[in-house]
């Protein structure tokens, strides 16, 4: 990587930045200039180890090369289309690529711009397909505690993080929630999938047996939560969802914007756990997160219930401008070609043990309440500051930072996802810096 320093601009007044502390973040600005690899570079001229994969979506890792020549070579060949009544090759070849990717069953792919949009796609696809089908009373949907299915109002009523909703207004009407998995007595420190909880799924069947299976059109889930900070669904727990979904006719909706393309060591979770859900959103890896673009893979049973009626009549209203844009389609082939080649989801497979055990190595380090981990993910829990939550891991942050490694937050949890081509040395160095930076924290 060049040693390329680059000063920041000195007004940083006008970006109002996602999901960000501002005033803080612009008294002492985090600046990131370059990327190869494993590595960011900083306009103070660090290195700093990614251990996040940005925001869980370089599964590659940084500045790919067949991915950076197929966005230039795209952009220099056809840079747009449009994309409603019209086509083009790289779109319908992706589609065909991640179907071939897919676990089989599903069958077809809506291109969208990102996770939140893939989200929007599957819960208005479930509700029309139930109404296509002659059950327009099915328009209920069942999402789930601490859940994130990104921030668009279909995504926060039925995800369940609080500061995403509270201040939203009312939400979409007709959502219910199914209880989280997380039961920290029953499950610290376990490793991989935890041992109880599976019961937790039975919670549909009252949730049936309030509303009626004829008003429900969809349970939404992320097979491993990530963002609420990384909690596994124990044994059995997705097996049960998908039997209580499928005696009620209720459709199953895995959200996989952060575990597909490999970060559970198989190409989606689906496939990973071996239960088959109707619908997957995916984005974030698709890409390598270098273009925006998300999708969302549905089952011939749920795409054919649209294709009735006159063929000249649009069979979905629905859609946005850039669904399957070029330069992305170009970018997705390119970093599907990038997994393949690189063999990278069983790369992340054989190094999951690896990564297990130096995780749970930080167990008895201070302020240590828990460890969790699966495939490429892991996540450890804090203590909070007592009255100051969130403090604690926010502090291990800005010191793990300092300290040349990226970790992310949520709350008092440190949740961690490399890229695929992580080394065991970047594995220890990671680990290691963390340790060193909790046993520093008050
Ligand atoms: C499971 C899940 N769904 C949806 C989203 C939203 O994706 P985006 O930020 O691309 O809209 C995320 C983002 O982290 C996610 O983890």
């Amino acid at each position: 990587m060049a040693l390329d320093r680059k000063p920041a601009p000195n007004d940083l007044s006008a970006f109002w930045m996602p999901f960000t502390a501002n005033r803080q973040f612009k008294k002492a600005p985090r600046m990131l200039v370059s990327a190869d690899r494993m590595h960011y570079r900083t306009d103070d001229g660090r290195d700093v180890l990614d251990g996040t994969a940005g925001l869980w979506c370089c599964n590659a890792g940084h500045n790919r090369p067949k991915i950076v020549e197929a966005i230039r070579q795209q952009a220099g060949e056809l840079d747009y289309a449009p994309a409603f009544q019209m086509g083009h090759p790289k779109a319908f070849e992706l589609a065909n690529a991640l179907r071939d990717m897919a676990p089989e069953g599903m069958e077809h792919v809506f291109f969208t711009n990102s996770g939140s949009e893939s989200v929007e796609t599957a819960l208005k696809i479930a509700i029309a397909y139930h109404r296509a089908r002659g059950e327009g009373s099915r328009t209920r949907l069942i999402g789930r505690e601490r859940g994130y299915h990104g921030v668009n109002f279909g995504g926060i009523s039925v995800g369940g993080i609080v500061n995403n909703r509270k201040v939203f207004g009312s939400l979409l009407t007709g959502v219910d929630h199914l209880p989280h998995t997380h039961l920290p007595k029953e499950n610290a420190f376990s490793r991989g999938q935890p041992e109880h909880g599976a019961h937790l799924a039975d919670e549909l069947e009252d949730i049936v047996a309030l509303h009626g299976a004829e008003t429900i059109a969809a349970v939404i889930v992320e097979p491993m939560a990530g963002s609420t900070g990384v909690l596994l669904p124990p044994k059995g727990y997705l097996e049960r969802l998908r039997e209580i979904t499928e005696k009620h006719g209720i459709l199953l909706i895995f959200d996989e914007v952060i575990t597909g393309f490999g970060r559970l060591g198989s190409s989606f979770a689906a496939e990973h756990f071996g239960v088959l859900p109707d619908l997957m959103t995916t984005a974030k890896g698709l890409t390598n997160g270098v273009i925006p673009m998300g999708a969302v893979l549905t089952t011939a049973a749920i795409h054919d219930a649209f294709m009735q009626g006159p063929e000249h009549l649009i069979e979905l209203f629905h859609g946005y401008t850039y669904s399957g844009n070029p330069i992305a389609s170009a970018a997705g082939l390119a970093t599907l070609e990038t997994y393949r080649e690189e063999g990278l989801f069983e790369r992340a497979a054989d190094l999951a043990p690896y990564w297990e055990e130096a995780l749970h190595s930080l167990k008895g380090t201070r302020h240590v309440i828990d460890i969790r981990n699966m495939g490429l993910i892991g996540a450890v829990e804090l203590e909070p500051v007592a009255g100051a939550p969130t403090k604690r891991a926010f502090s291990a942050f800005l010191k793990g930072y300092e300290k040349g490694i990226m970790i992310r937050t949520t709350g008092d949890i440190i949740a961690m996802s490399p890229p695929l081509i992580i080394e065991k040395e970047h594995i220890d160095q990671l680990i290691g810096t963390l340790k060193d930076v909790l046993e520093g924290l008050h």
